[in-house]
């Protein structure tokens, strides 16, 4: 185990020397030592990333399951794999032990190639925060199945266009999900979803909520008796270290989202490892992350990362303000969690409730805390850090994206000293440099510009589902040889870095990255609009929010304004999501556009963000006109 567990800075500086001065050996020895393989690698790593190809661990073949439960039964077999907290407080948490994980897999393969899924066939997983949502993710890895995961909160209307997209055959639901106080009615979105989806075959439905739902005939089954009758045994799939191990769809500046294609054994390889090293996990402890699997941070670092250290993890299926805002204490302190790994925004909500919401509860057990999903404002991190953590945890400011697979840059406790808003330094493997707009390298500290990576890592996405065109040119065509992560970051005098923020139309409001032209695109559907623009201005919770600036027909221009506010949410609900509902809506005459018709959103941004003074040269305008019409009205 001789890379892992580091322990203080000097051991961090030698080993990531190392992983820098002989990337191959170093992720070779972690490979050959910590996994099992059925057939070792004849190649570590073959990559040109102007193509961009990249290769890990060529050759070799494995199944990730078998890492994740098969190798622990022996050990570790009664150990709690998944510790499942319901919704509901009062019903009894559940501790799903390794062997009973295993029997669970199986029998969820098996049925999944009783209704015809093979290797290589897609999946789509639609699922409350429910044991079965990581047993269905497992049970495809076993067969060699790609999963597709769409997070619960999306709408009918995008999760077709993620079905579609990479043609799933199957669909995983449920009748229902349970959120707060809230029932969610899961299935109906489904059945919504499938009127466009021609090509699902068959809808495997977990009954969760019991509550009354239509089944479709020939195609709608019930999961449960289905794994009644399906056997405990199923031999894991040989798969290759590059066979696609799963899917996961994130926004882009422009048009679709993008299916980003994550492959088997780097995959493996860097998750595993990163949680080790940054979660500090040891044997005994119990391990929560608040993530939903529908994201990134859930494959990685609720599922594969912990399972595949024979870590128990928690699965909470609530929120953190149901019944109360105390919920997220109260199971820290009922299952004596020692890793506690959140994001920014949950934390600003928590700060602004009572403190005896905290107060009340052994926090005790925290060893270790965790912030991901966009830059932790000082505030929220020195909340988090005296009420939470009392001073005695570490905070890891973990910053990594859907694409890199893995935490990239972020302290390891007790070895690396924080300082709030700073992701400090990037783990063993990961070579961050700063650009300047022309594309020059900027050498040196005390430097900021777009952060990209110099080398490839084992765990970064290989292409965008069906489209590799897309995926050269949207991460490694700015700076050629490099992966631009359409972040911006600077170095500060001792080499730390701070992620600043998107450089790129995407903005990340409540840690959920949405893309501007999706929500224009829905807007525009509006029979009232004739054309808007989407920017984000600062807010106190959710880091961002969105203001859009919409131009009317003139038949929306008799129109109640606030009715078609209300209308214009409601069709980007449709098109996406709650999530990207805007915060605030202003109707204009006109949009401020450049000589060639491009929309300058730096100058839409300004005003939203009230930045009025600091407007700049907009002489340049085709129509600078607008600008103090805009002003005007500002909401
Ligand atoms: C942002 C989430 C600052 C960043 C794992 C990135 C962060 C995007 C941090 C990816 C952090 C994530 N500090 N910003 N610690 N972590 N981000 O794909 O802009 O949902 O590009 O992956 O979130 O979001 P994604």
């Amino acid at each position: 185990m001789s890379n892992y567990h580091i322990k203080n800075l000097e051991e961090y500086f030698q080993v990531y020397r190392k992983s820098v001065r002989d990337p191959e050996t170093f992720w070779e020895e972690i490979a050959e030592e910590n996994f099992v393989w059925q057939e070792r690698w004849q190649q570590v790593l073959d990559f040109d990333l102007t193509v961009p190809r990249v290769n890990w661990f060529k050759g070799a073949k494995l199944n990730i399951t078998e890492n994740c439960i098969d190798r622990h039964l022996y050990a570790h077999g009664s150990k709690t794999a998944i510790l499942f907290e319901p919704n509901d407080p009062s019903e009894t948490s559940q501790h799903i032990t390794y062997k009973q994980l295993h029997k669970r897999v199986c029998k969820f393969a098996n049925v999944l190639k009783d209704q015809g899924i093979k290797k290589g066939d897609r999946v789509c997983i639609y699922l409350p925060m429910i044991p079965e949502l990581a047993v269905a993710l497992l049970a495809c890895a076993r067969i060699g199945a790609i999963h597709s995961v769409v997070f619960a909160g999306f709408s009918a209307t995008a999760l077709s266009t993620r079905i579609n997209d990479c043609d799933c055959t199957l669909v995983v639901t449920s009748d229902g999900a349970f959120r707060g106080e809230k029932t969610i009615d899961l299935k109906a979105i489904v059945d919504e979803a499938l009127g466009s989806c021609k090509g699902v075959k068959s809808v495997l439905v977990v009954k969760r909520t019991h509550s009354e739902i239509p089944m479709v005939e020939n195609r709608d089954m019930w999961l449960q008796p289905l794994l009644d009758s399906a056997s405990n045994h199923c031999e894991p799939e040989p798969m290759d270290a590059e066979d696609p191990l799963f899917i996961l769809y994130t926004s882009g500046s422009t048009g679709k989202p993008k299916g980003m294609v994550h492959t088997t054994a780097g995959y493996m390889v860097y998750s595993a490892y990163t949680f080790k090293n940054v979660f500090q996990y040891r044997e005994k402890d119990v391990y929560w992350c608040t993530a939903d699997i529908g994201w990134i941070t859930g494959h990685s670092y609720i599922v594969y990362g912990p399972l595949a250290n024979a870590a128990t993890t928690v699965l909470f299926e609530g929120v953190p303000s149901y019944p109360d805002w105390s919920r997220f204490w109260a199971i820290v302190e009922k299952h004596k969690v020692n890793q506690f790994y959140t994001a920014p925004t949950a934390i600003r909500a928590l700060a602004k409730e009572r403190l005896d919401f905290a107060e009340n509860h052994d926090l005790s057990s925290l060893k270790i805390l965790g912030t991901v999903g966009e830059p932790i404002n000082e505030e929220a991190w020195h909340w988090y850090n005296d009420n939470i953590g009392k001073k005695r945890c570490p905070i890891v400011d973990t910053w990594w994206q859907t694409e890199t697979g893995g935490i990239m840059i972020s302290p390891i406790p007790h070895a690396t000293p924080t300082i709030p808003t700073f992701a400090t330094l990037p783990l063993p493997g990961i070579q961050p440099a700063l650009m300047d707009e022309i594309g020059n390298e900027l050498s040196g500290n005390s430097v900021s510009g777009r952060l990209c990576i110099r080398f490839p890592w084992p765990s970064m996405a290989r292409t965008i589902w069906g489209d590799h065109q897309r995926y050269k040119d949207t991460y490694f065509s700015a700076f050629k040889g490099y992966y631009f992560t359409g972040d911006g970051a600077l170095r500060d005098t001792t080499g730390y870095y701070r992620i600043t923020g998107r450089v790129d139309d995407v903005i990340i409001v409540s840690g959920h990255n949405l893309g501007t032209a999706p929500i224009e695109d829905a807007i525009n559907e509006h029979p009232a609009v004739a054309e808007s623009a989407i920017v984000g201005f600062p807010h106190k919770i959710k880091g961002n929010a969105l203001y859009g600036f919409v131009i009317l027909k003139e038949t929306g221009e008799q129109r109640d304004p606030a009715n078609l506010r209300k209308e214009i949410n409601q069709i980007i609900t449709e098109h996406i999501g709650p999530i990207a509902k805007l915060d605030k809506i202003q109707f204009t005459k006109g949009l401020p556009k450049t000589r060639s018709g491009k929309i300058m959103r730096r100058i839409l941004r300004k005003i939203a963000c009230g930045e009025t003074d600091r407007l700049g040269d907009i002489s340049t305008l085709l129509n600078p006109e607008v600008v103090d019409a805009i002003i005007e009205d500002v909401l």
